[in-house]
């Protein structure tokens, strides 16, 4: 039976990077014989204006219904002024909440074509290729209480609650021992053990989950030092795996170690590989419109869904061999442009994919 694929283009360069990865899927489809149905829907600020609300029923109705979804990108800053219960940015979270997709996967991955992109030092980045396993949908993000209110003296007091049951933290550290377990045998846990009684439990039962993986080595680090051990020396990392917020903002700082966040796909999964699959940058809603974002990280992420979601490692193998043929060629969009590589906007970049795709084909 076809497997289901809902389209959340979503806001800012959403739109435009979409575009390219349905291109890439329906090469897939029509060329390789991937049984795929594509359906889209809107989400984000785009849903906001056209009907009220960040997250539509509608849509999340359909994303429960399809095997994967594909999103763009949310926001911008047309919906700032928004009061923050219908902002784009709560279009996301609705989907991960809705769609229970704790375990968010955030590859960094250094790509040897692209070495010069990174504002580190080529031999400190070099090789690199950490996978960050970020808590999705507790801590800080969803806890309760929250809100701000206004004290008798009138001055007003803001709060929100960092909570963690421990087998929201048993399901995520499992996550990353069984990555690690397929890759370098080595689990990071992030926390801030030695302030926060929370994360101090945190360790605690990564600890616990770790003795079921003795073939893991397991360490533990605060997230100030993880920040600056991530810009120090970054390629100690293997697997990290750290809370919602933490790894909000470590994933960030390793996305940059590879040069461009536009190149970096993630995947957010639930308990039984549903996910939810979509680009590390947002929705850019400087360069919005312009066609010259980087559609690989979408196209990128298409490759994670089919791993992850679809159970097409070939198509996925396929489709990242062909990135790679790509930027082998020296094809380059504006964010990772270099000294005599070939400019190119994003429809190009999309269309260069699919031909290296159909190219292979051939060769086969
Ligand atoms: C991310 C983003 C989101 C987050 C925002 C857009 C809600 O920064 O996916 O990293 O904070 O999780
Ligand atoms: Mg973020």
């Amino acid at each position: 039976m076809s497997k289901k694929i809902l389209i959340l283009p979503g806001d800012g360069i959403g739109p435009e990077i979409i575009d390219e990865a349905v291109k890439v899927l329906a090469c897939l489809r029509d060329d390789f014989g991937l049984d795929i149905d594509m359906d889209e829907a809107l989400v984000g600020g785009a849903a906001y204006d056209a009907a009220g609300h960040p997250l539509p029923d509608a849509t999340l109705d359909l994303a429960k219904e399809a095997d994967a979804v594909l999103l763009g990108a949310v926001g911008g800053a047309k919906w700032e002024p928004l009061d923050i219960s219908v902002r784009p940015e709560k279009g996301l979270l609705g989907l991960r909440a809705g769609l229970g997709l704790f375990a968010n996967l955030r590859p960094a991955i250094l790509y040897p074509q692209l070495a010069d992109a990174s504002t580190l030092k080529a031999d400190v980045v070099a090789g690199l290729d950490i996978m960050i396993v970020r808590e999705l949908t507790g801590g800080i993000y969803f806890g309760q209480p929250r809100g701000v209110e206004t004290l008798d003296s009138g001055e007003r007091r803001g709060f929100n609650t960092l909570v963690y049951t421990e087998s929201e933290v048993d399901r995520i550290c499992r996550v990353a021992f069984d990555i690690a377990m397929k890759r370098g045998k080595r689990v990071c846990s992030v926390d801030k053990a030695n302030v926060l009684e929370c994360t101090e439990m945190w360790r605690e039962v990564a600890t616990r989950v770790g003795a079921d993986y003795p073939d893991v080595a397991l360490s533990h680090m605060y997230v100030d030092n993880a920040a600056m051990q991530l810009v120090r020396a970054p390629k100690q990392f293997d697997v990290m795996v750290t809370t919602n917020m933490f790894g909000d903002i470590l994933s960030d700082c390793a996305a940059m170690l590879t040069g461009s966040i536009g190149m970096l796909p993630s995947a957010s999964l639930d308990a039984d590989g549903k996910g939810m699959y979509e680009p590390i940058h947002g929705s850019a809603p400087d360069i919005a419109g312009q066609g010259v974002a980087n559609p690989l990280a979408t196209i990128l992420s298409v490759a994670m869904m089919l791993r992850y979601s679809l159970d097409a490692a070939d198509h996925a193998a396929r489709l990242e061999a062909a990135v790679s043929a790509v930027l082998d060629r020296g094809l380059r969009t504006a964010d990772i442009a270099a000294a005599g590589s070939k400019p190119v906007g994003t429809a190009e970049m999309g269309d260069a994919v699919v031909a290296a795709l159909r190219a292979d084909g051939e060769v086969d």
